[in-house]
């Protein structure tokens, strides 16, 4: 096509939410946004929670942006600076292997981005939010790179979003290069490997959370005397283990690991000085109900984790739907604060259960 100085290229794209079941939390380089541990997660149908990102460039355009939510977003900071010039660079190295194509690596960029989904309330928004500016602009850029390799850019925007690349099961490997260059996702196993694992998210408040990932966690690091455990024997047994359970499609050892991993992160918070919460009352419901659930079906047919925020996900099997919406559904239905609004990842609700 003949480009002119005022025309627009574009590319749209769309990111999914992940929520980790072994959760990142601590930085070993703020710089490079490398985790201090290894993390795994699922990531949740793209139908019902993601970002959708439009990426744009023009020689006309005079700066660098990006709307969320219709909202102007700044976007002068490290981390999207650094995905900029890291995806900037891939373009140019293309350029100069082939002069027809136009200086697109040279243009300003302006993105527009939607959530379907509470913006920064422990819904690992960020996630999304990366994954999708990044897809976005290496479709824009024409880009060959696979989704390991953006998953190292995505990684630098935020740690969460580079599990967001790939659908079904996914590990975030700490890596061990000063450059950070090996800290980079890799899927575990696709979503049809186990695809009648569900996820129920009950939205308990969708305010802005009240201490931001980034800096509970370096908090974290800083204070925690429980935290070098988690860090460094904890996780790395657990990692191992749950991929074991996800190649295996085991789900009692997937859900007795992903409560323990919640309840160990938000106990680390528990331990920072000041100390950090982010489940309330409601989210204490939660796992009690879950408890409960798991106490009458003699088995773990139900697993909660909750991220920075009180939202609660709950994991169950497709076979055990039944037994674990209903009980939960009667369990809060009259407790203060519980959610006024449930979110079923990819699952058709049994008939009635959204009803008053
Ligand atoms: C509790 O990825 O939001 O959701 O790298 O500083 O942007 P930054 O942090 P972020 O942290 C997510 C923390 C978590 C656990 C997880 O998703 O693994």
């Amino acid at each position: 096509m003949a480009s002119s100085s005022s025309t627009i290229y574009h590319a749209t794209a769309t990111a999914p939410v992940n929520i980790a079941v072994i959760k990142y939390w601590g930085k070993t380089s703020t710089k490079l946004n490398t985790p201090t541990n290894s993390s795994l997660s699922v990531t949740l149908s793209q139908d019902d929670l993601r970002t959708i990102t439009t990426a744009s460039c023009s020689a006309a355009f005079k700066s660098d942006g990006l709307w969320l939510n219709g909202d102007t977003h700044d976007v002068s900071g490290a981390r999207s600076q650094a995905c900029f010039a890291e995806l900037r660079a891939l373009r140019k190295a293309k350029e100069d292997n082939d002069p027809s194509l136009p200086p697109l690596s040279t243009y300003k960029l302006h993105l527009i981005s939607e959530n379907n989904f509470p913006t920064a309330a422990g819904l690992a928004s960020s996630a999304a939010g990366f994954a999708a500016f990044v897809r976005a602009i290496a479709d824009l850029y024409e880009l060959n790179e696979s989704p390991t390799e953006l998953s190292r850019i995505a990684r630098q925007g935020s740690g969460s979003a580079c599990r967001s690349l790939f659908g079904g099961f996914v590990a975030w490997e700490k890596g061990i290069r000063d450059d950070g260059n090996d800290s980079v996702a890799i899927q575990i196993a696709p979503e049809s490997h186990w695809s009648t694992i569900r996820a129920a998210i009950l939205v308990i408040s969708d305010a802005k959370k009240g201490v931001s990932s980034t800096s509970g966690m370096q908090a974290t690091v800083a204070t925690s005397t429980l935290f070098p455990n988690r860090a460094s024997i904890v996780v790395p047994a657990r990692m191992e283990a749950m991929k074991k359970a996800i190649i295996e499609r085991d789900f009692e050892t997937f859900a007795e690991l992903t409560m323990a991993d919640s309840n160990s992160f938000h106990a680390v918070c528990l331990d920072t000085v000041p100390p950090i919460f982010y489940m309330n009352d409601a989210s204490r419901a939660a796992v009690r109900a879950v408890e409960e659930i798991n106490r009458c079906a003699g088995k773990k047919v139900a697993a909660y984790t909750f991220d920075a925020g009180p939202n609660a996900v709950i994991y169950y099997d497709e076979e055990n739907q039944d037994i674990v919406l209903g009980p939960l559904k009667k369990a809060t239905a009259n407790t203060p604060g519980w959610p006024d609004k449930y979110s079923h990842i990819n699952t058709t609700l049994p008939e009635g259960f959204n009803e008053a």
